[in-house]
């Protein structure tokens, strides 16, 4: 059996990544793959428990940065790395352009340590395809605001929202064979047709 693809979604809060990641797996799995969906921050045992921490209690950036790689170095070894190893295609909702993205473009936070860290956690385990959900933060905002009560993250203001959204854009242009851009401000349908489309040029399914 060969290793499973390692895709990752990717996009500022309310950019409505989570319904698609669902959709994207149920296709994959009407395909006769076998499909692992899995979060960071989060994933493992561990890894939840550092995600309650990152959501709500209060750290400089510097913690906050160590906790996100701690978090993804447990997740990688312990649920990430053997899936793949068994063939099966791990959908993962944010990875590591969410650090360079928030921690980075967001925070502030210097992307050099970032890089470093990034070496150190993933030993050069990096998705193979990235679809980014890009979204103006304005529209973003109205959407989260209908939702539930914000976290540390989403309570954040509009300019920083714009950096992280840069700090997407950064991302992307450093990696355009990984990255897929959909437009968020679409309907569902007419993203997940983007989505679709995304997959079939790689004759992934
Ligand atoms: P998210 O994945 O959007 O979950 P939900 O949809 O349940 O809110 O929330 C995770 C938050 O963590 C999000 O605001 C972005 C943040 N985050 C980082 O700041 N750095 C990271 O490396 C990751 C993976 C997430």
């Amino acid at each position: 059996m060969g290793t499973g693809r390692f895709i990752t979604v990717e996009g500022i809060d309310g950019a409505g990544k989570s319904t698609q990641l669902q959709a994207l797996a149920q296709w994959l799995r009407e395909r006769g793959l076998q499909v692992l969906v899995t979060r960071e921050p989060g994933g493992t045992a561990l890894a939840e428990r550092l995600r309650e921490l990152l959501l709500h209690q209060p750290m400089d950036a510097l913690t906050e940065a160590l906790l996100v790689f701690a978090a993804r170095r447990d997740h990688l070894v312990q649920l990430i790395e053997p899936a793949l190893a068994a063939g099966t295609t791990v959908l993962c909702d944010r990875y590591t352009d969410a650090t360079f993205a928030y921690q980075g473009g967001g925070r502030g936070f210097d992307a050099a340590v970032l890089a470093q860290l990034e070496q150190w956690v993933q030993r050069g385990r990096e998705p193979e395809l990235t679809l980014w959900f890009d979204l103006d933060p304005a529209l973003a905002a109205g959407r989260r605001a209908a939702a539930r009560a914000a976290d540390r993250f989403e309570a954040q203001d509009a300019a920083f929202f714009d950096r992280v959204r840069a700090g997407y854009a950064a991302r992307c242009a450093a990696a355009p064979g990984r990255f897929v851009r959909l437009d968020a401000a679409a309907p569902p349908a007419t993203v997940w047709a983007q989505i679709e489309d995304a997959m079939r040029a790689r004759a992934w399914s």
